[in-house]
């Protein structure tokens, strides 16, 4: 496989809203990002990936941008972002952009354009029909089809009321897109997110909504005027299984380098009506053989994404984990995921082992948990308690609580002003500051496996090959990974229970742990609580 200059980095992901507030007014900001440069550099990471940081009137985060070209001003101004994009590369670092091309907001111009009527030019921007047909849902509650009575039409929104969708089909929209792409590219964006990447093909008065039949010619059209003849990276995001992240990430197809699949993280979801608001245990040899399914499929045939966390999840230790072994599962959970063939990506606090921080009701802000109340709990398919659990766990505001830096007041989320969303209700002991300089701290943790990744063993690590070994063990995630650099050995118990392995040789030398036990030299095993182990034999 012909080796990128990506292949090696790891990815930290910022939902700046919530990341650091330097002004004081409440949201993180550009500017707080410029500040915390040097943390970031020092934790190990190489490209910082930031949510749609566009303007946009904030009904879904950003995800409903109203001018990619503007940085929002709630985050600051263009030159912001011109100066932390310079402050990145002056340290090594580079801005990845998020790009939403399945919809914009109903602010957007174009939008407000083809409001005008149905003659008017941006009109087939979107997805206007005289009935709402075919019937579909939107991923936030109620019906994906909005009357619009000036024109007695409705529109399509897959999401929100305010996040009418584009239509992909129009070459005009991808003509936009690749502009846009282009622009960002031209400023210095070293790659791209893109949001539902998998909608882009639909073909609506078929049925069809995701992997329409012309999603790859879209894709494949959109990376060869933009993205893909500049060398930048990209991931896509993609629900879909194995196949369909093959037919995105193989090279010769000239689309995208990585996508996201939610196999894992949906493990914690019901299959009932409740989805993601009735959690679900997740079964952690169904974890480790969708991992190594991914690792073997796309081995020679693209590139893994490796991720856990993003800003519409729970905290993994909550997850996938326990919160009464927040330190152990936070390291195991890291161990198991980022030692596999792909590319990191971190979400902001999964570095310090954050956790879910439950609130009442109206305390939370996410359209999501707001949409699915209406059709859940009024729409009479459960009770206010048991979607608060679901929330408590699954809910999209547990990862976009602000981010705790220190045991002041917001958890040094900013000077004191009301962020806007509840800080941490463990900010005064679990924060950034309370994880530096300790020999045993999440944070300290993440440091060390990163270095590990890109030491002595890294060619090993970024293109060794991947095998699964123990996988009879229940809970237990073990693998190797033999390389340019020598084969190591990864063993995790992603359990409360003790595991008990037997080596054919003894351990050689042990590359990192999250445990005190003394391996060395044994081929008797014996894993506590979420003890994970690196070692050579
Ligand atoms: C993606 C984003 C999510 C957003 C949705 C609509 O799933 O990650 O935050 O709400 O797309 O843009
Ligand atoms: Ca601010």
């Amino acid at each position: 496989m012909e080796r990128k200059w990506w292949h090696d980095k790891v990815v930290y992901q910022i939902y700046p809203k919530s990341f650091y507030d330097a002004n004081n007014d409440g949201i993180g900001d550009i500017p707080g990002i410029i500040e915390k440069l040097d943390y970031l550099k020092d934790l190990g990471v190489d490209i910082l990936w930031l949510t749609p940081c566009f303007r946009s009137p904030m009904k879904d985060n950003g995800y409903d941008v109203a001018d990619y070209r503007e940085i929002n001003p709630m985050f600051g101004t263009n030159e912001d972002m011109d100066r932390l994009m310079k402050e990145a590369k002056k340290r090594g670092m580079g801005i990845m952009l998020d790009i939403v091309a399945n919809h914009t907001s109903d602010q957007h111009a174009w939008f407000q354009q083809a409001l005008q009527g149905k003659d008017n030019p941006y009109r087939d921007y979107y997805i206007f029909r005289d009935e709402p047909k075919p019937a579909i849902d939107s991923v936030f509650g109620g019906s994906a089809w909005e009357y619009e009575p000036h024109s007695k039409q409705y529109y399509l929104h897959e999401f929100a009321v305010g996040q009418p969708d584009l239509n992909t089909a129009n070459p005009k929209v991808r003509e936009e897109m690749i502009d846009i792409i282009n622009y960002w590219l031209d400023k210095g964006a070293v790659g791209f997110r893109f949001d539902v990447i998998h909608l882009l093909g639909k073909e609506v008065d078929r049925g069809i909504f995701g992997y329409g039949p012309r999603l790859h010619e879209y894709v494949r059209q959109m990376a060869d005027a933009s993205f893909g003849r500049r060398d930048a990276v990209t991931v896509g995001e993609a629900w879909g299984d194995i196949q369909n992240a093959v037919d995105f990430t193989l090279p010769s197809r000239h689309e995208l380098n990585m996508v996201f699949q939610f196999e894992v993280t949906t493990l914690s979801w019901s299959q009932g009506p409740m989805g993601k608001f009735a959690y679900h245990q997740p079964d952690m040899d169904a974890f480790k053989s969708i991992f190594a399914k991914y690792q073997d499929g796309l081995n020679d045939r693209g590139w893994n994404s490796l991720f856990l966390e993003n800003h519409d999840s729970g905290r993994s230790v909550d997850v996938f984990g326990s919160t009464a072994y927040r330190y152990e599962s936070a390291t195991a959970l890291a161990t198991a995921l980022y030692l596999q063939k792909g590319t990191p990506f971190i979400y902001q606090g999964q570095e310090i082992g954050l956790t879910n921080s439950p609130m009442a009701l109206e305390d939370y802000d996410d359209v999501e948990i707001f949409g699915q109340y209406k059709a859940l709990v009024e729409g009479g398919v459960c009770s206010k308690e048991a979607f608060l659990e679901g929330v408590y766990k699954n809910g999209r505001d547990n990862a976009r609580i602000p981010l705790p830096w220190n045991a002041s007041i917001n958890g040094g989320f900013n000077a004191g002003a009301t962020p806007w969303l509840k800080p941490h209700r463990d900010y005064a002991t679990l924060n950034v500051e309370a994880e530096q300089g300790k020999s045993r701290s999440v944070l300290t943790f993440y440091k060390k496996l990163l270095k590990l990744r890109k030491g002595e063993f890294k060619n090993t690590f970024v293109y060794g090959d991947f095998a699964l070994i123990y996988s009879e063990v229940k809970d237990f995630f073990a693998y190797q990974r033999n390389g340019e650099d020598g084969l190591v050995y990864v063993m995790v118990n992603l359990s409360k229970e003790a595991k008990h392995i037997e080596l054919l040789a003894p351990v050689k030398r042990v590359l990192l742990q999250n445990q005190e036990t003394d391996f060395q030299g044994k081929t008797s095993l014996d894993f506590g609580p979420y003890e994970a182990v690196v070692f050579t034999l």
